[in-house]
C-alpha cells in the first residue's frame, strides 16, 4: 500500500510528521527511529536569538495528557545553521519551525534557515511566551506571513492557536498568500496542587497537549475543511496509534503530526505507519481517496 502523498510539490513518503517542539532537534528520537520511515521531522522552533525558557517546574504529566511551559527555549537561528541544521535527516521531508516577535524577526529566521528547510512553519501560535498569542493580532499575522513569503519561495506552513477561532485564523493565512495550515498549537491550560495549593508550573499557565487535546483539534480540522476545502491542512493533538491518524484524515487532514506520543514511546511511530498501511489495505483505499471523507458521507 502507497502511503506517499505531494504536498505543494513536495513528496512525503507517508504522511506522518513529528510535530515541532517535543523531539528537540531529534537528536534522542533518530537513536530510535530512522528518517527513512517517517514523512518528515519538525524542527523545534528556532528564534533569532538564544531563549532559555521558562523556570522549571515546566512540565505537568496528566492521566490523559501533558501540560508544558517550556517557552520554546532554543539556541537561537545562529547556533541552529552552524552546528544543528546541517545535520538535520536527509531521508525525509525537513520542515524547520520559525518563531519571533516581529516581521522582520520572522524575515530574519527564515532568511537564515530556508537553505536547510523543505518547509518553513511559521509559529504565530505559542501559548507560553508573551501575553497573547501572535495569531490573535490578525494585522502582525498578516504582516509577518507576508514578510516569510517575501523571503522565501520554500512553501510555508501557518501553525494556528486552538485558542481561538481556527476558520477566521485561516482565512488570515490565505489571505496571506498561505496554503498550508497546521492545526494546531497546544492549548491554554492549568492544574493546581490541593496539598500545597499553588499551580504546578511555575508559570501558572501552560500548553496541553496529548490524547485529552484530540477531540477539540478534530472538530477544528473539520470546521476549518469545510469552509476552505482547497486549504492543506496538517492535523495533530493526541495522535496515540493508527486509527488516530485515520480521524485526522476523514475529517480533512493532509498530513499528521506526532509529537508527545514521539516524545514518550518514540518507537511507536513505526508501528503506527505499518498499522496504518494495514488499515488503507483492508478498506481498499488509498489515502488520497480518504482525505475529508467525513464530508462526503464516509468511505464510498
Ligand atoms: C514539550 C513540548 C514542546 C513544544 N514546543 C513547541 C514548539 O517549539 N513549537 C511549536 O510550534 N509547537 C510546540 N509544541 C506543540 C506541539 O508541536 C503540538 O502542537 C502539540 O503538542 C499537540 O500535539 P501532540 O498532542 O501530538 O503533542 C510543543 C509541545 C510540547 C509537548
Amino acid at each position: 500500500m502507497d502511503l506517499s502523498i505531494e504536498i505543494e510539490g513536495i513528496h512525503f513518503k507517508n504522511p506522518i510528521v513529528t510535530a515541532s517542539g517535543p523531539l528537540g532537534f531529534g537528536d534522542e528520537f533518530f537513536k530510535y527511529t530512522s528518517s527513512d520511515t517517517i514523512g518528515g521531522f519538525t524542527s523545534k522552533t528556532v528564534t533569532p536569538y538564544p531563549i532559555t525558557g521558562n523556570i522549571p517546574p515546566r512540565l505537568v504529566y496528566l492521566q490523559n495528557g501533558l501540560l508544558n511551559s517550556i517557552g520554546l527555549q532554543n539556541p537561537g537561528v545562529d547556533f541552529f545553521i552552524q552546528k544543528i541544521a546541517p545535520s538535520l535527516p536527509q531521508t525525509c521531508v525537513r520542515i524547520i519551525s520559525v518563531g519571533g516577535e516581529s516581521p522582520e524577526d520572522f524575515a530574519n529566521v527564515t532568511k537564515k534557515v530556508e537553505k536547510f528547510a523543505d518547509m518553513i512553519e511559521v509559529n504565530l501560535s505559542c501559548p507560553n511566551v508573551g501575553g497573547s498569542v501572535i495569531a490573535s493580532d490578525s494585522k502582525l499575522t498578516k504582516e509577518i506571513l507576508s514578510a516569510c513569503k517575501m523571503t522565501t519561495k520554500k512553501p510555508l506552513i501557518a501553525k494556528l492557536s486552538l485558542d481561538l477561532d481556527t476558520v477566521w485564523q485561516s482565512q488570515i493565512a490565505m489571505e496571506s498568500g498561505i496554503k498550508i495550515v497546521n492545526i494546531g498549537n497546544s492549548i491554554q491550560g492549568a492544574r493546581f496542587n490541593v496539598k500545597t495549593g499553588k499551580p504546578f508550573l511555575k508559570n501558572v499557565r501552560g500548553g496541553l497537549s496529548g490524547p485529552a487535546f484530540m477531540p477539540i483539534a478534530l472538530w477544528k480540522v473539520y470546521q476549518v475543511k469545510q469552509a476552505f476545502p482547497e486549504l492543506t491542512i496538517i492535523g495533530l493533538g493526541g495522535v496515540e496509534k493508527a486509527e488516530d491518524v485515520v480521524e485526522y484524515i476523514v475529517a480533512g487532514a493532509s498530513l499528521i503530526e506526532i509529537g508527545t506520543q514521539a516524545m514518550i514511546d518514540p518507537k511507536s511511530i513505526q508501528k503506527i505507519i505499518e498499522d496504518l498501511k494495514k488499515i488503507l489495505e483492508a478498506l481498499k483505499l488509498d489515502i488520497k481517496e480518504i482525505i475529508g471523507a467525513s464530508h462526503r458521507g464516509g468511505f464510498r
